[in-house]
């Protein structure tokens, strides 16, 4: 195990931490954080510190070229006397996938594990016990050589902060299809989960809030045909009890939950199409009652039913506000696993 310095600071940012009543999801940060720093070609010792203020370069290339990624995972207790974690080692795959897409360094499994399992170790009572709450944790890496050349980085921070958090989205949500705006290009890196993605997304996001909606539903960049995905979270529909998703684009974040989802559903014997998704054969679908669900999943919010699809011509399509039966099928199949009801068939969680 690399060797981690624990700030003297620490024992008296935990004491000191209080947990409040109402959480809603990453707004309450969580009193440590972890840090390891990438300089001359290696990673050095990590540092475990309260959390706090980061002093940065103003010329540090993350602050000009956005050269940043980052990844969402949970850790729960509720049925658990322990903490565990979800799927850590896909996060760790994931991010070394961005990592080379924006020509950041690998980081090494040793040190993501050690980062991910010492932040949930210390936070371990402030995980929150109630079904859909957790630990979210928020690994993130950038760039901070002070230079303004348009060139990668040679060096960098991977910190992981956390949030004792509900579900990202509770409720049904109202989603509007996005013609015209696009979040990720084709040969972009809407595959990777770097922060420019969702800094593109913010537009027609404010949009979509003005006009009285959740989410907003992207359509391929250039065929703006065929969803996509909403921002942040993969998508879902359900026709004739099977299950409709998306195939993996090359524009599309190949979810963690997403990827979750398909496998229970499988081992539940519920059929899975992952096939390209024409939003206008969606929508007749769900005039003409063949489709019954849509849904959203993704790490922060799990499971959301979606109730209403606005079109850009102010078409709305409606769903049930409650979740369908697929849905709350595998909403529960997941929750059981990783609340520590289920038994873990896949061998998904990783105890602390
Ligand atoms: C997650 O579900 O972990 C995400 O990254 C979505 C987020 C942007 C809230």
């Amino acid at each position: 195990m690399r060797s981690i310095h624990v700030d003297t600071g620490v024992a008296d940012a935990l004491a000191a931490f209080e947990m409040p009543q109402r959480l809603g999801f990453g707004v309450l940060m969580a009193p440590v954080m972890y840090r390891c720093q990438y300089q001359d070609g290696r990673w050095w010792d990590a540092e475990l510190m309260p959390y706090g203020p980061l002093q940065i370069d103003p010329a540090a290339k993350v602050l000009h070229y956005a050269q940043e990624i980052f990844e969402g995972l949970k850790a729960y207790r509720v049925d658990r006397d322990r903490a565990a974690l979800f799927r850590p080692q896909m996060n760790w795959e994931r991010m070394n996938l961005s990592a080379r897409r924006l020509c950041m360094p690998d980081i090494p499994r040793d040190i993501f594990m050690q980062a991910v399992q010492t932040v949930t170790a210390y936070c371990e009572d402030f995980i929150p016990r109630n079904s859909g709450q957790s630990l979210y944790l928020r690994p993130f890496m950038f760039g901070t050589q002070p230079d303004l050349s348009v060139a990668a980085a040679n060096s960098y921070s991977f910190l992981v902060i956390a949030s004792p958090s509900e579900v990202y989205h509770s409720g049904s949500m109202r989603v509007l299809v996005e013609r015209n705006d696009s979040r990720a290009a084709v040969g972009g890196t809407g595959a990777e989960k770097v922060g420019g993605n969702y800094a593109a997304s913010l537009q027609s996001v404010q949009a979509t809030l003005a006009k009285g909606f959740d989410q907003t539903l992207w359509l391929h960049p250039s065929d703006r045909r065929h969803i996509e995905e909403l921002s942040g979270m993969n998508f879902f529909a359900v026709m004739e009890g099977e299950l409709h998703t998306p195939a993996l684009s090359g524009s599309i974040l190949p979810g963690v939950t997403r990827d979750s989802l398909i496998q229970l559903a499988r081992a539940l014997d519920i059929t899975v199409h992952e096939r390209p998704m024409d939003i206008d054969d969606l929508l007749a679908l769900i005039k003409s009652g063949t489709c019954t669900e849509a849904f959203a999943c993704g790490t922060a919010t799990i499971v959301s039913p979606i109730s209403v699809l606005g079109d850009a011509d102010g078409q709305v399509y409606e769903l049930p506000d409650t979740p369908g039966p697929v849905a709350r099928q595998l909403r529960q199949a997941l929750l059981d696993i990783q609340e520590g009801r289920g038994s873990d068939r896949f061998d998904w969680m990783s105890p602390i």
